[in-house]
């Protein structure tokens, strides 16, 4: 993965996916060599951050490199100078850049006029380090090798897409309710379809209880991501009955995991019993941003033979 950008989890192959996975695990076990040392990762955030940003700045501390914070309101991209210019001054100086994003076509740009790479921190399209971090924690908690269903409720969302991707190159069948509306489309299906060498594993409904019924993971995220603030009363309407609560919970599979991306609006897509449960693994998924993370870069920015 030496050079590459990491946009969106069809980027990925199975081979790619694979050793993400396993070098993350290794450096989660054994502590990572200071494979960024002498290198600055510049980030550029456009949308509020914990985790995605502490974990990456952590992380490339951690491998000896260094990271720098851009403010939207110190870079101006797009509107103080054009994106290509950002891309190609910033390829001058650093050598790696992780962008979170509204627009998925803005990721895009910059990619195509940077000469290092780009990572996508979550754009309006997809999270992709949120997926992998995601598959490593199924892998430790149930094993991406066993014969596992995993059911997301909620909006098809940015999270969503990802998951659905992610879990498509696993080859975990993943079904997902959401209202009409709100639902991944036909082209998310047949990149699924794609990632999984032709095999039809996601599955979109409109029912929570026949999505989770019988699942071994049960994942939601927000109703209203950000940027749709405006639309938050609508959707709390339309997504009236998909709620994570004991009662939907309960239909999934003995010792089924749950999951959130956080942060979490309890009350609205899951309750407080359910978040808090022994069930709940999120504080695990959040911790992995980290590890997972860390793999990425040190795939694309480190020497190869190290990792
Ligand atoms: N899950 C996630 O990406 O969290 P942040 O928005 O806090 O980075
Ligand atoms: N879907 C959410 C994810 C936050 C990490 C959003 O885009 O706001």
């Amino acid at each position: 993965m030496f050079g590459r950008d990491l946009l969106s989890i069809a980027d990925l192959s199975v081979d790619d996916l694979q050793q993400l996975l396993e070098v993350a695990l290794a450096m989660k076990r054994d502590g990572s060599p200071p494979l960024l040392a002498g290198k600055q990762v510049a980030f550029l955030f456009e949308k509020p951050s914990l985790r995605t940003r502490v974990s990456f700045d952590v992380g490339i501390a951690q491998m000896g490199g260094r990271s720098i914070y851009l403010s939207p309101a110190e870079i101006g991209l797009g509107v103080r100078e054009p994106i290509k210019d950002v891309a190609r001054v910033l390829s001058r100086y650093v050598d790696a850049l992780v962008v979170r994003t509204s627009g998925h076509e803005i990721l895009g740009e910059l990619a195509h006029w940077s000469t290092i790479p780009v990572i996508n921190a979550l754009s309006d399209h997809e999270h992709p380090c949120q997926a992998l971090a995601d598959l490593l924690t199924i892998e430790e908690h149930k094993s991406l090798e066993a014969d596992i269903r995993v059911a997301f409720v909620g909006d098809g969302n940015n999270v969503a897409r990802s998951l659905a991707y992610a879990c498509a190159l696993a080859e975990i069948p993943l079904t997902i309710a959401s209202p009409d509306g709100y639902q991944l489309n036909d082209g998310d299906r047949e990149q699924a379809t794609l990632l999984s060498g032709g095999r039809e594993l996601l599955r979109l409904v409109a029912d929570p209880s026949a999505a989770v019924a019988g699942a071994d993971v049960v994942y939601t995220d927000v109703w209203t991501s950000m940027g749709q603030e405006g639309e938050s009363l609508l959707r709390l309407a339309s997504f009236s009955g998909y709620t994570l609560d004991a009662g939907l919970l309960d239909l999934a599979a003995p010792g089924a995991i749950v999951m959130h991306d956080l942060p979490a609006h309890r009350g609205e897509e899951i309750t407080d019993e359910v978040i808090e449960s022994p069930a709940s693994v999120v504080f695990d998924q959040a911790e992995n941003r980290l590890h997972a993370q860390k793999a990425v870069l040190a795939l694309v920015l480190g020497q190869p033979q190290q990792v």
